[in-house]
């Protein structure tokens, strides 16, 4: 699908959030993207999904603290961990980096830049995008995956906004 196209039962929009070890925030966007589609009863115009640039955490569900500060908020968080492979840039039409490392490491897997205009910030989409960064909650406290769940959801909210427009029933 071209990046401004409609968006059908046929041909359905596929995204992929990415972070570092696909345990914390990348599984959180997943899970509220997700939670989003489907009160707007959007499931078959979306393929949601997400992975990590590193192998650290392939298998494992989503840590508990993410999944805690989700469920209080009706979000269930179901990943299991995956590695980004370089497949992936052609497989998915919109391509979502949790930070600037992480935006890196993609372009890397980008060779020949082919996929540039499909790898993208979370935080574009975020009203207040702040630094541009989702930060890293791994190594605080449950203050940081709350800060986290915020700006995921606002950001997730405003995204599917600008991709409702294009769904074509
Ligand atoms: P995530 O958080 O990238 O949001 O899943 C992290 C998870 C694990 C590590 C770093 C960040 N780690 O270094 O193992």
């Amino acid at each position: 699908m071209s990046e401004k196209s409609n968006i059908t039962k046929e041909n359905p929009f596929k995204i992929v959030f990415v972070c570092l070890g696909n345990i914390c925030r990348s599984p959180t966007a997943e899970g509220i993207f997700q939670h989003l589609v489907n009160e707007r009863g959007l499931q078959p115009y979306f393929y949601i999904d997400s992975a990590g640039t590193s192998a650290y955490h392939i298998g494992e569900p989503a840590n508990s603290k993410s999944r805690q500060v989700a469920e209080q908020q009706g979000v269930k968080l179901q990943s299991r961990a995956r590695r980004f492979e370089a497949g992936d840039l052609e497989e998915f039409d919109l391509i979502l980096a949790m930070d600037s490392e992480n935006h890196e490491n993609l372009q890397r897997l980008d060779r020949n830049s082919s996929f540039n205009g499909k790898i993208r910030m979370m935080r574009e989409y975020d009203p207040q995008p702040g630094d541009g960064e989702v930060p890293d909650p791994y190594y605080g406290g449950m203050d940081g995956f709350q800060h986290v769940f915020e700006v995921l959801k606002r950001s997730c909210e405003a995204l599917l906004d600008e991709l409702e427009v294009r769904v074509e029933k």
